[in-house]
């Protein structure tokens, strides 16, 4: 195991109706910016059950942060905290108004040229404006994580920011917001944790067996309640089952003292940038070509999860490894997902190159676990992609 130091200082309210106990997470002396997305929380009561908790504090609104948070958007809700004076940002949504949010929080201290530099700049924020999120579609982690992902239309580019500044004072963790989430919506957000514990788990052998039985646990957790989840989100143990599995798949926990790869969900964001493809299915579409084109530093990694996750106990390592992957990909399309970049877009020639060339531009040369995948590597995933 890798020397490791860990600190996660997010409070979690989890539970049903936990809502009503942001009021005693906020300072009473706060003027709030109420954050949220394109509309959904209006229609499925969390509004109301925020708007009630918050009855004694000074509050404004800023709602509009669309999937995929958009840079040019939040660059309008900075506004409003510089000319209200806000002091606290409590941001109701999934991954999307959390990450949004989290740029915020940066951007509201941050003291140079323009906030794209937090972004483009690699910026890592150590303090921000305090925040609180209540949850309500468990995919990203972002509750109770430091990063975030900003988007930018104007220049179809997607990057990453964070540090230690930005983890949620808190996240309400309610698990029967699930209940009006759509199906398209579920599927991508057990996508996405899946892919969140492979991404800190497909690398090679670190002898961190907690943290391999943590990760498997919550693989396995993810594909025991999937069915359920998609068939009747207000089944309670499925949905909180469902929500925490998301929380601790990246929480910081499972990658501490072990090896992390991140390159399915870099070249995912440019996938996002450049077609709009939901997130959770770029991953889809990037995890089992890198994992094929990576095989021979994989394998042992994968034959243990073919074993102690799919249950694939005959065969040598290779062939284990091989099922290992191809059991991911049937798992993804059984959930409806699909996982070639020919089904999302027939516009895709050429993308391996354009992301490519990206990755030299900005100097991303040593991607993956051993830091040794260069631009020409990824330009071969991504056409094993179409
Ligand atoms: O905008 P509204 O109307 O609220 O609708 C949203 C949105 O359309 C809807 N939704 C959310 N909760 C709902 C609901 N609909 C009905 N009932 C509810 N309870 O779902 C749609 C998608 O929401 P979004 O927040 O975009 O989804 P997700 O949580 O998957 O977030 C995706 C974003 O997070 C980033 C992704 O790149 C993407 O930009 N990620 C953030 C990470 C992090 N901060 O750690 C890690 C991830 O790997 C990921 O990159
Ligand atoms: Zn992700």
């Amino acid at each position: 195991m890798k020397n490791f130091s860990y600190k996660n200082p997010t409070k979690i309210l989890f539970g049903k109706n936990q809502i009503a106990e942001i009021s005693n997470e906020i300072p009473k002396d706060a003027k709030v910016l109420l954050l949220y997305g394109g509309g959904s929380i209006k229609s499925n009561g969390i509004y109301e059950q925020v708007k009630t908790a918050l009855t004694n504090f000074e509050v404004i609104e800023f709602g509009g942060i669309p999937a995929n948070p958009e840079y040019s958007i939040l660059l309008k809700a900075l506004e409003v905290i510089k000319s209200e004076g806000i002091t606290f940002l409590l941001a109701v949504g999934g991954g999307s108004v959390i990450d949004g949010t989290k740029f915020l929080s940066s951007a509201a201290l941050y003291e140079g040229d323009t906030p794209w530099d937090i972004l483009s700049k690699n910026h890592r924020t150590l303090k921000g404006m305090p925040f609180g999120t209540v949850l309500t579609l468990p995919a990203t982690g972002s509750e109770m994580n430091s990063g975030a992902v900003v988007s930018r239309k104007e220049t179809k580019e997607k990057l990453a920011m964070g540090g230690p500044g930005l983890f949620p004072q808190f996240s309400v963790l309610d698990p029967q917001v699930i209940q009006s989430i759509p199906e398209r919506q579920l599927v991508n957000g057990i996508t996405d944790a899946f892919t969140h514990v492979l991404e800190q788990y497909m690398t090679y052998n670190s002898g961190a067996l907690l943290q391999d039985r943590i990760a498997e646990g919550i693989l396995q957790t993810l594909v025991e309640i999937a069915p359920t989840v998609i068939k009747n989100p207000s089944d309670y143990k499925a949905a909180s089952n469902f929500m925490w599995s998301c929380t601790m798949a990246l929480n910081g926990l499972i990658q501490q003292g072990v090896p992390t790869d991140w390159a399915v969900h870099a070249i995912g964001h440019e996938l996002t940038a450049l077609y709009g493809i939901d997130h959770a299915r770029t991953l889809a579409i990037i995890a089992p070509s890198h994992y094929q084109y990576n095989f021979n530093t994989k394998k042992e990694k994968l034959a243990q999860y073919a074993e102690r996750v799919w249950n694939i106990t005959e065969g040598t390592t290779e062939e284990k490894a091989y099922l290992g992957i191809e059991y991911t990909e049937v798992f993804f399309n059984k959930l409806g997902i699909k996982t070639k970049l020919s089904d999302y877009t027939e516009d895709y020639d050429g993308t391996a190159e354009i992301i490519a060339n990206r990755f030299t531009e900005r100097s991303w040369i040593g991607l993956g676990e051993h830091q040794d995948l260069k631009p020409t590597d990824v330009e071969k995933i991504v056409r094993m992609a179409y």
